[in-house]
């Protein structure tokens, strides 16, 4: 069976995102194509706004673009996952379709501790799930560990199955590692990588992939104190760059990098699907901030999918799948050489779903600073300017209408262009800049008055070489 989402007017209610049909959402969970289709779950307590205790959510799509819900795949209540089915992940194994995730069980009344366990759900075709009757799966944490032990990641190396989860101890994030030849006996290897200073006390939602020639550690900590533009959110998700010695089990890595600079990116996760390519999804929200949408019955939306590379500077380059093309519906601007001076409002782009992609030619801008406002109008605007003396992109939603303001700053190396392709939804906005060099990432909630599109520049001239834009199908309610 699959549901349709419910069709009244609701202001905040996303066009081409994942979302439930209704209800909170946060973390994506298990990322798989399987027979062909590519699966989403999710984090999801379907009888209320906030987070409560968390089923899995499930949409599926051909082409990852557009998604269908899905019945619920795990509910919570068994005496292994009696108070949650928290995050975990997906893999194929004999024709089947394997559900790895967290069994959350509170430790006291007072729900302040908890007591985690790795559980393992199985299904024939990908929708219905049944829970192995060998739950849990990893009945208890490792010594280096505790009872927040959560979010398996599994992949398969030759004949082994490897799972990672996030763990702590003493206030130090970890992740620790497992191996298994059937997913159900799980010999535990070690700690694979932990918190040094100031890298958090509780490393959540971990996943280990090989990218580009390279092994990638990719978490979502809690608790790094912010540090100038860095770690400016509650908590981000981010990752290491290394190599992993699969004989000794040895991980040499370097620093720890943020993957989004936007205020909302959260808990992400990959997957690398038939074709090869890598993919990570995220959650589109942040843990602890007002969320406008819950007056509407719904809470939480995750990011469009995007394909990761590893750059030639050791960076991840983050860039929209290629499918999302298909996305675009009405040319809405096609123009070159734009010089602007002041502003330069353009009126045709006022489409609540709609892309932007602009290729900014820095040699011939001698303004200091420029950039392009969004869903702007008399009261309200979403700024992303570029600060050319300094290379500092800012993304400022601080009047960008309800919901939290606040700014988010990243600095990009020097260069001689600034190509930013921009993705906005009712209440969201996706910043790819460079071809994914530098991503950012966040919910905003502007009223219909203000839909405009504004380029401006001061202190000199800004030259646009070209400047395109199309408005976006909504995949939820297509024609
Ligand atoms: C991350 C997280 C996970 C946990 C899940 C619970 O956002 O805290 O560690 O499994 O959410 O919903």
């Amino acid at each position: 069976m699959v549901f349709k989402q419910a069709k009244e007017k609701k202001r905040w209610r996303l066009g081409y995102h994942i979302m439930a049909p209704s209800g909170w959402i946060n973390d994506p969970n298990g990322l798989v194509q399987y027979q062909g289709m590519y699966h989403v779950f999710f984090q999801h307590y379907p009888n209320g706004v906030e987070w409560g205790p968390m089923h899995w959510g499930h949409v599926a799509s051909r082409d990852l673009v557009h998604w269908k819900h899905y019945p619920i795949a795990l509910t919570p209540g068994d005496s292994f996952d009696r108070d949650g089915c928290f995050s975990g992940s997906a893999i194929e194994k004999d024709g089947k379709l394997c559900l790895i995730y967290t069994g959350h069980r509170n430790a006291d009344d007072a729900k302040k501790s908890s007591d985690q366990v790795q559980c393992l759900a199985v299904s024939k075709d990908g929708i219905n799930f049944e829970k192995s009757p060998e739950n849990p799966i990893i009945a208890t944490h490792p010594k280096e560990g505790s009872g927040d032990f959560r979010d398996p990641k599994v992949w398969r190396r030759g004949d082994h199955f490897y799972l990672i989860a996030g763990t702590c101890k003493d206030r130090v994030g970890k992740v620790v590692l497992y191996r298994s030849s059937d997913l159900k006996n799980w010999t535990y290897l070690g700690v694979l990588a932990q918190s040094g200073k100031n890298l958090g006390y509780m490393w959540e939602c971990p996943d280990f992939f090989e990218l580009d020639g390279k092994h990638i550690l990719m978490i979502s900590p809690q608790g790094i104190e912010s540090e100038n533009d860095l770690y400016q959110n509650l908590y981000q998700t981010g990752y290491f760059v290394g190599n992993f010695d699969y004989e000794h089990l040895q991980f040499n890595y370097g620093h720890f990098k943020e993957l989004d600079n936007g205020h909302d990116f959260y808990a992400a996760q990959s997957f690398q699907d038939h074709s090869g390519r890598r993919i990570v999804i995220g959650w589109m929200d942040m843990w602890e901030s007002p969320m406008p949408e819950q007056a509407e019955g719904w809470a939480g939306a995750l990011t469009l999918p995007r394909e990761l590379r590893l750059g030639a500077d050791g960076n991840i380059r983050m860039t929209p799948v290629a499918e999302l093309l298909h996305l675009r519906k009405n040319e809405r601007m096609n123009a070159e050489n734009l010089q602007v001076s002041g502003s330069h409002t353009l009126n045709q782009l006022d489409d609540d779903l709609l892309e932007l992609e602009l290729l900014v030619d820095l040699h011939e801008s001698d303004a200091d600073c420029f950039g392009i406002k969004l869903r702007c109008g008399k009261t309200e605007e979403t700024v992303l300017e570029y600060d050319a003396a300094n290379c500092v992109l800012t993304l400022d939603r601080s009047k960008s209408g309800t919901g939290s303001g606040g700014t988010r700053r990243t600095k990009l190396p020097k260069r001689d262009s600034l190509k930013l392709r921009i993705y906005l939804d009712r209440s969201s906005v996706e910043v790819f800049v460079n071809d994914g060099e530098k991503v950012m990432t966040s919910r905003i909630y502007p009223t219909e008055q203000n839909q405009g599109v504004q380029l401006f520049a001061s202190g000199g001239r800004l030259t646009v070489q070209n400047m395109h834009s199309w408005s976006l199908k909504d995949i939820w309610n297509e024609e």
